[in-house]
């Protein structure tokens, strides 16, 4: 019988001392977690899945959730103050951004300040409608003024899934590409799931992250399937990147 020696292998068997780089686990200021109670469910569910380390990172989107470090930092401060003493002890979390490329982005960029992932690695995403027309100046710009341009979840912009030789433009202008985890099932839809492994298997995928904004993701994430008997080594390299680059634990 072939099932006995086949072996079903889950993400959360890959992500023991993970460090989760883009999820919306601040309260009240997005479109993810609502208040500090609920941020502490999602902490708790993806601390069971092996997470260690959390770089939360609220929308700073001009027409939607216009957030500054002011209202980030509340946000932070208000978790900090929720946080059971236990939980505390065992992760760490720490506050970011994911910064919509719009004209409020190019004004952050033009006066210098932005929030980091780490060092000067800045998580940025673009409307799924269309790209913005200067996003190569503005890669261009973020780049010569020292920061390191992360894109994030690059296979969910339709607009690119028939052209993806753009994808390989976009690594050469410098710009470094966040895969979310849950791409890796039909979450987002097909074509996003067929671009996630497109872009992991001609190794494009510098990071992953989760995205998780509510506890429904967190659900899927526990039993997201990465493969029968091999893990798609692309992914296991992207994990390992991932926690070598921005683990501080
Ligand atoms: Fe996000």
């Amino acid at each position: 019988m072939l099932q006995i020696f086949s072996k079903k292998y889950y993400l959360r068997d890959l992500l023991e001392g993970f460090v989760d780089i883009h999820n919306h686990l601040l309260p009240g200021i997005d479109d993810g977690a609502k208040n500090a109670n609920i941020s502490i469910e999602l902490i708790q569910g993806m601390k069971a899945l092996g997470v260690k380390q959390f770089i939360s990172t609220p929308h700073v989107m001009q027409d939607f959730y216009p957030n500054t470090d002011e209202t980030i930092g509340n946000s932070y401060n208000q978790l900090l103050e929720a946080l059971p003493v236990s939980l505390k002890s065992e992760i760490a979390i720490n506050p970011a951004a994911e910064y919509m490329i719009d004209d409020h982005f190019e004004t952050l960029l033009n006066d210098g300040y932005l929030f980091t992932l780490k060092s000067n690695y800045v998580l940025v995403e673009m409307s799924y409608y269309s790209p913005p027309i200067n996003l190569e100046e503005i890669l261009f710009k973020m780049i010569t003024r020292g920061y390191k341009p992360v894109l994030a979840h690059p296979e969910r912009y339709s607009f690119y899934h028939n052209k993806k030789d753009y994808y390989k433009k976009l690594k050469r202008l410098g710009c470094q590409f966040q895969l979310n985890m849950l791409s890796l099932s039909s979450h987002y839809g097909k074509h996003v799931e067929q671009t996630a492994y497109y872009l992991l298997d001609e190794n494009l995928i510098d990071f992953i992250g989760s995205d998780v904004h509510n506890q429904d993701h967190v659900n899927k994430l526990s039993e997201l399937f990465v493969g029968n008997k091999k893990i798609n080594e692309n992914l296991k390299k992207t994990i390992a990147n991932t926690k070598n680059v921005f683990s501080v634990i």
